[in-house]
């Protein structure tokens, strides 16, 4: 079974790309078929994964205003088994042309119809912002991956992002639960660290899936997307590629349990 998952924050920096890429490629390369949706404007998934964002005509954009199908934005990438639906700056207008059409939430969804099948797993890199553009990523995922980087103002925001699902869920009829909450740049071995750990067990831990898996700050996670290789092909021993293998392995794991639910 398909299952698309939207990486959200609409905090920036807090590695909501570096996870899209690297957890996509990490799964591609265990086996599983996996597409990338670069829904951010910035088209930093689309530079990650070696794909340049300016030479792109159909992209996210012409999707979004009914130009082009999903299927014929779809580019492969250096990985077999990992495909792209890819952006750039283009895509800063589609908010206000979207809002101009009726059911501007949904238009991403709509045009996955016909193509999950081909998918094991679907990921939405979304925007940093709670826009038009994360609404539809929202509404067109089955469940959201929340990155948290491990910082002072870790949680901030947190409830109007938490507002914004509620709402897609009660006013869309389109719930997206929490697939889990994934502490990134995170270091156990100083004191904020920890402390970060803590305040997002307390603010989540009772209802949500925190997971096991966290992201260290690596600079190979930093340095491979300037080379368009997902950090897995760039360096595939440092810590950050080991983090986030472990982090597909846990995925992978919650396959046959959320299947059996
Ligand atoms: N675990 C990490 N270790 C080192 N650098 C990281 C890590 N995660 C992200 N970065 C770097 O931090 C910056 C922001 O990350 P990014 O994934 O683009 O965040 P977002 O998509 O949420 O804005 C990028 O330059 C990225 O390379
Ligand atoms: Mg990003």
């Amino acid at each position: 079974m398909t299952e698309i998952i939207a990486i959200l924050n609409q905090k920036g920096g807090c590695g909501k790309t570096t996870t899209a890429v690297n957890l996509a490629a990490a799964l591609a390369l265990l086996d599983r078929k996996v597409l990338v949706i670069d829904m951010d404007p910035q088209g930093n998934a689309t530079t990650g994964l070696g794909i340049e964002k300016n030479e792109q005509n159909v992209t996210v954009y012409s999707i979004l205003t009914g130009q082009n199908s999903l299927q014929e934005a779809i580019v492969k990438t250096e990985i077999s088994s990992l495909d792209l639906v890819p952006s750039n700056i283009s895509l800063s207008g589609a908010e206000i042309e979207l809002s101009k059409t009726i059911g501007p939430h949904s238009i991403l969804k709509e045009s996955m119809d016909g193509v999950e099948s081909s998918y094991d797993y679907i990921f939405i890199d979304v925007p940093p912002s709670l826009g038009l553009l994360t609404l539809n990523s929202i509404v067109a995922s089955d469940s959201v991956i929340i990155p948290i980087q491990a910082e002072f103002y870790a949680l901030e925001g947190m409830a109007d992002l938490i507002r914004a699902m509620d709402l897609v869920e009660t006013r869309l009829n389109s719930p997206s639960p929490i697939k889990g909450i994934l502490l990134t740049l995170y270091d156990s071995r100083t004191r904020l660290g920890r402390d970060v750990y803590d305040n997002v067990k307390q603010y989540f831990g009772e209802t949500e899936n925190i997971f096991k898996t966290t992201i260290p700050r690596n600079v190979k996670l930093a340095e491979a997307p300037s080379h368009g290789k997902p950090c897995i092909v760039y360096d595939d021993e440092c810590s950050g590629t080991l983090a986030y293998l472990k982090l597909a392995d846990e995925i992978i794991k919650l396959e046959g349990v959320e299947d059996n639910k």
